[in-house]
């Protein structure tokens, strides 16, 4: 046989045939395979007719039957065994882990009931248990709007739709309970059409256009953190119970409260202190554009809902939850370490930032209490108004904090930034109280009462728990079964009903 340099040397044109025979070969085999995985991707939607799914339909099986490996991790979600040093999806009763917090919450009705998220598959029923939802036996009574179901349940957005966004909020909580029957799912997040993501209540989209911007011209990427700035960020109700974000002077704490100062807006009074409180709710979103991860283009699914693999297939985990219960895919995909030292840097960051809200909870309790002493030596408005307007917002930070429950990893310094502040404000606080003692002749140490448990904390502010959970008791026995018997029956009509041609989403009664 020839040496092949030989046969080159002697014929030049024969190096070029072997040359645009290997082009052609490696790109027949590159179309070849490229075929391979578009066939194999299209296996997993090939009979997939997504027109089919109303996208009013509020039941999770109805859009899983297409999407089967998306609906099988969305139903894990059930399972609330994990727990991490802080968080997890355990059911753990707050307030007896924390009785500072009944203090912190006297007079508002997290002070009577704050348990930790199981997750989104419990959330229509954790509303239903909760004390703070109190016991409401007839449509009218209260004490809470429909607007709390708005995060909790695709319902929603098929009330909205039929009855009209502020007629929904103006009902209250009980009027439309028998309507709330599906936890947050599919509709939640997704066009029905095609599956792409959706921005599906309404709150978050007026926000921006209000802040002159357009929610539709935003990132693929950023649409991977929005759909969860839908529900998780801070908001308040606003003139007949509208829901809104309070972002128009920015998304930090001091902004926030800017926002509320301004509007001489507070949730409650607190009835020891008497300052004019503002309760946070959970600004993950606002805390976590201002960590790292945010900055360097992550979004809460990278984290929270990583791609996962099924024979062979690449689809998305849908069962939202710590991520420390799925470091491998959460966390090692960007991360060469080691799934130890992951959780290490986690915990770490988690214990400095508890260790800050801690120092600040013990000073504010303090306050509330020394400022319920002044007032009972005789102090006057006059004399309490700095010290009631430095509570007001020392406890508006310590909130905007803690009720981040995954802050302190998702960006700890601007958690540490925002605790330290309130401990400024609420050490400030203190010695305005003890300025007012003086002047109003008292120089003696003030004695606080023990309110070092859950149970002695909440007999000082006068919550009779066991009333409070025997009505609770009579609503879930009595009324609750009959909403679920309304929904049940609803639900079975969706598949029976023909739909209207003009369909516009409406579901039809
Ligand atoms: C429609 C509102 C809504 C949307 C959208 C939403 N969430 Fe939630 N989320 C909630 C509510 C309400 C809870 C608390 C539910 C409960 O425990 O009863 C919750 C709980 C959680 C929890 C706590 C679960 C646990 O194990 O303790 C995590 C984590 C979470 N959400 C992440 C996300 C992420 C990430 C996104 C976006 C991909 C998202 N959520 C989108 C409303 C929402
Ligand atoms: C809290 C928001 C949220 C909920 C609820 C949700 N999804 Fe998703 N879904 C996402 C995100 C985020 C992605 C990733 C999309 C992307 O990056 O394009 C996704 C992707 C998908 C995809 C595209 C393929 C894939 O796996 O990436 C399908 C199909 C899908 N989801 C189906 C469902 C179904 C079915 C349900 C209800 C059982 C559901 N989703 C509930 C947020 C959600
Ligand atoms: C999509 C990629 C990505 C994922 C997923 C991701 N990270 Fe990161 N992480 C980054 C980048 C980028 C940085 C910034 C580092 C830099 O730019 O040098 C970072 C920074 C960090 C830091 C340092 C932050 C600080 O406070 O200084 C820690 C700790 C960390 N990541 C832990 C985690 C953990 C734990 C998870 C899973 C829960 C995770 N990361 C998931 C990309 C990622
Ligand atoms: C870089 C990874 C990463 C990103 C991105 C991320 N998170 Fe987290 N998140 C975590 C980790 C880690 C925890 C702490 C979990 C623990 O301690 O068990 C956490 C905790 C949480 C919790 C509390 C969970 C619980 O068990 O109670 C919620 C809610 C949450 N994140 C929502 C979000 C939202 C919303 C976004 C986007 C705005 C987001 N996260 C972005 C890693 C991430």
């Amino acid at each position: 046989m020839k040496n092949i340099s030989n046969t080159v040397s002697k014929k030049p044109w024969v190096a070029w045939v072997l040359f645009i025979a290997t082009l052609i070969f490696v790109f027949l085999l590159g179309l070849f395979t490229y075929t391979i995985i578009e066939n194999r991707a299209e296996g997993q939607f090939a009979y997939v007719t997504t027109t089919d799914i109303d996208p009013m339909d509020p039941r999770a099986e109805a859009w899983g039957r297409f999407f089967p490996r998306q609906f099988n991790t969305y139903a894990q979600m059930a399972d609330t065994t994990f727990r991490s040093k802080y968080l997890g999806s355990q059911r753990r009763d707050l307030l007896d882990e924390n009785p500072n917090m009944v203090i912190l919450f006297a007079g508002y009705a997290f002070s009577r009931d704050y348990n930790l998220a199981r997750g989104h598959y419990y959330s229509v029923q954790d509303v239903q248990e909760t004390l703070r939802t109190g016991a409401p036996m007839n449509p009218e009574d209260g004490p809470m709007p429909a607007t709390c179901w708005t995060c909790k349940s695709p319902d929603v957005i098929r009330l909205m739709d039929e009855m009209g966004t502020s007629e929904f909020y103006a009902s209250t909580l009980a009027e439309v309970g028998h309507e709330i029957h599906n936890p947050i799912n599919c509709a939640s997040c997704h066009n029905a059409e095609d599956m792409s993501l959706k921005i599906a209540l309404p709150a978050l989209a007026e926000t921006f256009e209000r802040m002159g911007r357009d929610i539709n011209n935003v990132s693929h990427q950023e649409m991977r953190s929005l759909t969860c700035a839908q529900c998780h960020v801070e908001y308040y109700f606003g003139e007949d119970n509208y829901l809104i974000f309070p972002w128009d002077e920015g998304m930090r704490a001091e902004d926030i409260a800017y926002y509320f100062d301004q509007r001489e807006f507070a949730d409650w009074i607190h009835p020891l202190s008497r300052a004019p409180m503002i309760k946070a709710q959970h600004p993950d979103y606002e805390i976590f554009t201002t960590g790292i991860h945010y900055q360097r283009g992550v979004s809460c699914a990278d984290c929270h809902m990583p791609y996962t693999t099924e024979g062979g297939m690449k689809f998305t985990d849908h069962k939202i939850q710590s991520p420390l219960n799925n470091i491998s895919a959460a966390c090692q995909t960007c991360h060469r370490q080691s799934e130890a030292e992951l959780i290490r840097n986690v915990y770490e960051r988690q214990d400095m930032v508890h260790d800050l809200k801690m120092k600040l909870e013990r000073v504010l309790v303090k306050s509330h209490l020394e400022a319920e002493f002044a007032w009972n030596q005789g102090a006057t408005e006059d004399q309490m108004r700095d010290a009631l307007h430095l509570i007001r917002h020392a406890q508006w930070n310590w909130d905007y904090a803690a009720a981040s429950h995954g802050g302190a990893f998702h960006a700890p310094l601007e958690m540490v930034r925002t605790l330290g502040n309130g401990l400024d404000m609420a050490h400030d606080a203190r010695r305005k109280i003890t300025a007012v003692l003086l002047e109003l002749g008292y120089t003696d140490d003030v004695s606080l009462p023990d309110v070092s448990t859950k149970q002695k904390a909440q007999e000082y502010i006068g919550i009779d728990l066991e009333q409070l959970q025997a009505e609770k008791d009579r609503f879930l026995e009595e009324i609750v079964p009959q909403w679920l018997q309304t929904s049940l029956e609803r639900q079975q009509r969706w598949d029976e009903q023909k739909r209207d041609p003009d369909h516009t989403g409406s579901y039809l009664q």
